[in-house]
């Protein structure tokens, strides 16, 4: 184990540990965007950044997310330069995307208002912060790839590989649920489930169940746990409420 300290207080953190993971189980906050328990680190938001002072006493900031805890560091979250530096990177991200209400909130939170930076039109990004954790998720949690970074410098952005339907895409709502700003829509609709994506628009088919007739899961979502699980197709051919009926 490694001692160090944060904010005063003393602990110990696992060896290869996070500084970030380190606070958060002394429940302090350090206000993030592109960090998840599910997915590797990657270092896109910056907001995460805190001031540490090595055994040897140097002292910069660094990003919480991706620095590992070291014997006798000391930690501060919150103090005016590391306040004023996350508000600017807030602020620069509100400028890409003005009209995200998730980073109006952060914004309001690390005290800034509105942004100083010329604002973006809110078309061209749709909310996307690149912030990777939907590529991340893709890849490490489902194992597909299905979306990736295209482009690079200023014309980088989150899409399916050259802007086509995607073949690898299992339709499963990863990406969805793991965006901090809801840059990616989805809707289950007549046996369709729709995902609105900054610049793709992809719709696939819903199985219904064979119980109670309802849509439930997507087909290709199906077959790909099938395949992963090496079930029959027929395990999953209801929905879970029947499952669970049948369990009762
Ligand atoms: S949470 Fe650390 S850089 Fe985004």
């Amino acid at each position: 184990m490694v001692k160090l300290t944060i904010d005063g207080r003393q602990t110990e953190a696992k060896e290869g540990a996070m500084v970030l993971d380190a606070a958060r189980a002394l429940n302090i906050y350090i206000p993030t965007l592109c960090a998840h328990e599910s997915v590797s680190a990657y270092g896109a938001c910056r907001l995460c950044t805190v001031d540490i002072t090595t055994r040897s006493g140097r002292n910069r900031m660094v990003t919480s997310c991706l620095y590992p805890v070291e014997e006798g560091l000391a930690v501060k979250t919150t103090t005016e330069k590391i306040a004023a530096h996350r508000r600017m990177l807030i602020q620069l991200l509100l400028a890409r995307c003005p009209e995200s209400p998730e980073l109006k909130a952060m914004a309001k939170k690390l005290g800034a208002d509105d942004t100083p930076f010329p604002k973006e039109d809110p078309a061209k990004n749709h909310n996307c912060i690149l912030c990777a954790l939907c590529t991340r998720a893709c890849d490490e949690v489902v194992g597909q790839s299905a979306i990736s970074f295209v482009n690079r410098g200023v014309a980088r952005e989150m899409a399916i590989p050259f802007y086509n339907d995607s073949d690898a895409c299992i339709a499963c709502g990863s990406c969805f649920y793991i965006c901090p700003t809801n840059a990616i829509q989805m809707t289950d609709k007549n046996g369709k489930r729709r995902f609105v994506m900054p610049h793709n628009t992809m719709e696939f088919e819903l199985a219904q169940c064979a119980q109670c007739g309802r849509y439930h899961l997507p087909k290709r979502q199906i077959a790909w746990m099938a395949k992963k699980s090496g079930q029959p197709l027929e395990f999953f051919a209801r929905c879970i409420s029947c499952r669970e009926e049948v369990r009762l």
